[in-house]
């Protein structure tokens, strides 16, 4: 009887222990990183796609129209190409436009990331600062989240594309020049009590940017949001019995592609593979 009971303890933790959902992470570059780290740390035991639209990049600076094609082609390919449970839009300037037409033509969960307009507001005394793209601080989209959730905190907006090049620089191993920084952050600065790091590309900058701007100033990101959601998402149902991966796919080959490669594989991905626009000739210019 013991031994019965033990075999089936047994096989019962492997089968649990061994099951996982395949998680697509998407963004135009690096920034989507700062998420999957997140998401990676709470649910280690998944198997994870990252896709960045390095040829669209700067999302920041693209039209919305170009942006919402980019992304429905590459993320509904790698869905179907690599059987994706759970989509996540780990860019705060497409999930402000791309969420409802993506959730239409998947039929899976699509997690996106918007700026922490909510929770920074419940933090603040004084002023809140929102330090994203030029697009998302234009967006529709966030000015409703203002509007419903800031009541009376004062918002300074700052859209910077140089940031993100700065946190793309970063990775690649190139030290932060902080006064470069301080020169960026220059509007907002000794005006804010909370920041909302209102782009992924800015986590990984984060230390930077708490120098230049101060201890007394709480930088607030959706990131551990992201993760706890993701998790709540995962489903016996949506699981297979297969090994863990980590695979990264560029939609055009990247620029310091050796640096690149060389700082992902701490992140425990082995090589950046290749995933362009499908079927179409409509390539915007390479970014970064
Ligand atoms: N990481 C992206 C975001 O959260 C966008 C960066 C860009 O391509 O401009 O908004």
């Amino acid at each position: 009887m013991m031994q019965f009971i033990f075999t089936f303890l047994t096989y019962h933790i492997f089968i649990v222990s061994s099951q996982v959902s395949n998680i697509l992470i998407f963004d135009s570059g690096v920034g989507g990183l700062s998420v999957y780290r997140e998401i990676q740390q709470l649910l280690p035991e998944q198997n994870y796609f990252y896709l960045f639209d390095n040829e669209g990049y700067p999302y920041g600076e693209l039209p919305q129209q170009k942006l919402l094609n980019r992304v429905e082609n590459l993320v509904s390919s790698l869905v179907t190409k690599m059987a994706i449970d759970i989509v996540v839009i780990a860019c705060n300037t497409a999930s402000t436009i791309v969420l409802p037409s993506l959730r239409k033509i998947l039929d899976i969960p699509v997690v996106g990331v918007v700026p922490a307009i909510k929770p920074a507001c419940n933090l603040a005394q004084r002023c809140v600062g929102l330090i994203a793209t030029p697009a998302t601080i234009q967006r529709p989209y966030t000015h409703e989240l203002i509007r419903d959730f800031s009541s009376d905190k004062e918002i300074c907006l700052l859209g910077s594309t140089a940031l993100v090049d700065m946190a793309e620089r970063k990775l690649r191993g190139v030290p932060v020049n902080l006064s470069e920084l301080a020169n960026i952050l220059q509007p907002i600065q000794g005006r804010i009590d909370v920041a909302v790091l209102g782009c992924t590309h800015f986590p990984l900058l984060k230390d930077e940017i708490q120098q230049v701007l101060g201890v007394h100033v709480m930088l607030v990101d959706s990131g551990k949001a992201i993760a706890r959601r993701v998790a709540s998402l995962i489903s016996p149902g949506m699981c297979r019995h297969v090994s863990q991966t980590a695979r990264i796919f560029a939609s055009t080959s990247p620029y310091d592609g050796e640096a690149l490669t060389r700082v992902l594989s701490d992140w425990g991905f082995n090589h950046i593979e290749n995933f362009p626009i499908q079927g179409s000739s409509d390539h915007s210019q390479p970014g970064l």
